[in-house]
């Protein structure tokens, strides 16, 4: 068993998992196997491209990141026991799972998925994840990965995703207009503990690293142990948002203030301000302190007169103190795919949305309990008819507590999935493993 203390190997696991790279390009690359050795090859020449998170503390311009899916470690034709040791919620993947374990219904169905890349069919192998600070440079770097892939044959590139940040005033901000990437879970022995709101202390890593304890001091480990130990599970979600229903729904609800209605449906004001904490008014001095915008709860806020009940971020993390509800949370990354949609313009029939990718060690436990336990239904935490107002499949009532309570009924769906899978993120050592790539 390790001790309290231990400090993890930063050179073993891929950057993203510890900290986001806020860069604002990036480009997710999808590939099929088509030959084993071949794809085994490419793995071991992607080997020293992929960021650590010791690497990224030297502030690199791009970063390469790899993930696997099940179908593409039966394609690197893994022994049955190592293939086994995976967790079934990953073996089967997004589309088996989704309208059970997820919760998905009616349009987030997988006959409305996207046909590229084709995750209805489980034809995605692998995720080749680039960022960059500079559009130019992504390009650069879409281009050498490219031709890398293409020269050695055994894989076949079968979609191809590109995200940015949106720009000017708005960046930081998704397509409805809130900052986002505010809350994220801090890892014990990552050494960014200071970062760590107060009153809410850093997490064991066993919550988000296959290998290490979590918090019930239990290990989640794959046969061998190497493969497993410093990986984590990548949830990739392809989110469309639909902005000119959002914004016709707050004008016609909002009652004169558009801003408040978004804030109580979102539980932050779009400056990031937590309701919990700036009730009446945005707070754009405490949005901008990143420590003291999430040190809140609500307890003292039961009934949800301030922030309501139902509201997304509180649905997402209702933070009751609860030692059971560490066992539920994620780390959030991706970002805007699609045009911005200028305030004020009208409906230019564009898709957009959200890339998220939602990092943890237990799918089942964490991403798709949060989704379909607290996103998708509609009686939580004693509520009646009452999904997520923002990313739930709509239809449903957002109730606005107060001493004069308001029910919006039959709200419209503003998010739709349009595709997704569950991606295994090796560490380094199981990347050469999984190559066969000796040791340095
Ligand atoms: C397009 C769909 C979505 C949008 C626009 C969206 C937007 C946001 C925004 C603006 C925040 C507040 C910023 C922050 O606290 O960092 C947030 C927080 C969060 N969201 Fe979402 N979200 C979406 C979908 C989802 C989904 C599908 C999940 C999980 C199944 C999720 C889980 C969370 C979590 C865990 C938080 C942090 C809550 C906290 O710690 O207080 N979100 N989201």
């Amino acid at each position: 068993m390790q001790s309290e203390t231990t400090v993890l190997d930063r050179s073993d696991i891929q950057g993203f998992v510890l900290r986001g790279y806020r860069m604002p390009h990036a480009a997710y690359l999808f590939y099929r196997f088509t030959d084993g050795p071949a794809a085994r090859k490419w793995l071991a020449d992607m080997v020293d491209p992929v960021t650590t998170a010791e690497e990224w503390d030297a502030a690199p311009s791009w970063c390469a990141n790899v993930a696997l899916t099940y179908p593409g470690l039966e394609a690197l034709d893994l022994p049955t026991e190592s293939l086994d040791s995976f967790p079934a919620a990953f073996r089967q993947g997004m589309a088996a799972r989704a309208a059970e374990h997820l919760g998905d219904v009616g349009d987030d169905l997988l006959g409305n998925w996207e046909p590229e890349p084709p995750f209805a069919s489980r034809g995605v192998h692998a995720m080749l994840m680039l960022s960059a600070h500079e559009r130019g440079e992504l390009e650069q770097r879409v281009r050498a990965f490219r031709e890398r892939a293409g020269a050695g044959g055994g894989l076949e590139e079968v979609g191809c995703e590109h995200a940015a940040a949106l720009g000017g005033a708005h960046a930081e901000r998704e397509h409805f207009g809130f900052r986002d990437g505010i809350s994220q879970p801090v890892l014990r022995g990552s050494g960014l503990e200071e970062h760590a709101p107060p009153g809410r202390p850093p997490v064991k890593p066993g919550e988000f690293l296959l290998g290490h304890p979590d918090e019930r001091d239990a290990v989640s480990a794959l046969h061998p142990a190497l493969l497993g130990r410093n990986g984590t599970y990548a949830v990739y979600r392809k989110l469309s948002q639909d902005v000119p229903a959002f914004r016709r729904f707050l004008h016609a609800e909002g009652r004169g203030d558009p801003d408040l209605l978004a804030a109580k449906l979102m539980g932050r004001w779009p400056s990031g301000a937590p309701l919990a904490l700036a009730e009446r008014a945005d707070d754009p001095l405490l949005a901008s302190c990143a420590k003291h915008n999430n040190a809140f709860d609500y307890l003292h806020d039961e009934l949800g007169f301030c922030c309501p009940r139902g509201a997304h971020v509180r649905r997402a993390h209702p933070r009751t103190g609860s030692p059971s509800e560490r066992r539920h949370l994620l780390i959030r990354r991706g970002l805007p795919y699609g045009p911005e949609l200028d305030d004020g313009a009208s409906d230019d029939g564009a898709d957009r949305g959200l890339v998220g990718v939602f990092l943890n060690a237990s799918i089942e436990r964490q991403y798709e309990f949060v989704q379909r336990e607290w996103i998708n239904a509609p009686d939580f935490d004693g509520l009646q008819d009452d999904p997520d107002p923002i990313a739930g499949p709509g239809g449903g009532t957002f109730t606005w507590q107060g001493r004069r309570p308001r029910w919006l009924r039959g709200l419209p769906r503003f998010v739709t999935v349009r595709g997704g899978e569950y991606f295994f993120v090796p560490s380094i050592t199981a990347l050469r493993l999984l190559s066969d790539t000796p040791a340095p």
